[in-house]
């Protein structure tokens, strides 16, 4: 039997990850948190100073950089060249360079290639924002995931502030839109919705209200 693949996609901070994570949970899956990659080579970038206009440096970099998920009870570490990367990925000052980083074409072909190797014969739930567009353009199931921009920022700015990053709602309203932008503008893949894509619109839902929506959708199909 094929494996079953699900794909979630939507603009930032619309919790594609927190669904994601617990659909593979439930179901057993693979869950695959592909902005998270993005963020990785953003960060390694960053770390050494490399120009995002050179390219020679850049395909130097994505040759030079290996991303592995390590499964844990508690959460999936991503490791960076072997380093835990899972908390450094997530600050501010990744978050603000991520979406320019992720519009270079070599960053995205590197990470499309080995995000589709994570995805052979195995059933898979991965999250971002070209999952079910570039991807797995024949996902057996993708989901687009909105939520009011309002209740995003909310989300994100409580994300941050409990652990301490010292950000205004302000700030985190204006990253939002700024990587949304880029995101949805860019040339290279851009985030839209595939045309089979089914909507999820999470901004009055709870966590296990948007899991049993995915949860049904799932085993239609299965
Ligand atoms: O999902 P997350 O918000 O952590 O992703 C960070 C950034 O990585 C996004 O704003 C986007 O620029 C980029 N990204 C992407 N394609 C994906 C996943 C993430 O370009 N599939």
């Amino acid at each position: 039997k094929k494996n079953f693949t699900v794909a979630i996609d939507g603009f930032s901070s619309c919790g594609k990850s927190t669904v994601a994570k617990a659909v593979a949970k439930k179901l057993n899956f693979v869950f695959v948190d592909s902005g998270a990659m993005y963020r990785a080579v953003t960060l390694f970038i960053q770390r050494n100073d490399i120009a995002l206009d050179d390219e020679v440096a850049i395909q130097q970099a994505l040759d030079n950089i290996h991303i592995d998920f390590v499964p844990n009870l508690e959460k999936t570490q991503i490791l960076l060249n072997g380093e835990d990367v899972s908390e450094a990925i997530r600050t501010m000052e990744v978050s603000e360079y991520v979406s320019e980083v992720s519009a270079i074409k070599a960053v995205r072909k590197a990470m499309v290639h080995q995000q589709q190797q994570l995805g052979k014969k195995r059933n898979i739930v991965m999250d971002g924002r070209d999952i079910g567009t570039t991807v797995f353009p024949s996902a057996d199931l993708k989901i687009f995931m909105t939520a009011s921009p309002q209740v995003r920022a909310e989300r994100r700015y409580a994300e941050l502030a409990a652990k301490g990053e010292e950000i205004t709602m302000e700030e985190v309203k204006e990253n939002l839109a700024h990587r949304d932008h880029i995101d949805s503008t860019r040339e290279e893949s851009p985030l839209r919705q595939a045309e089979d894509a089914i909507v999820l619109d999470n901004t009055d839902l709870t966590q296990e209200e948007q899991l049993d929506f995915v949860l049904n959708l799932v085993r239609e199909k299965l």
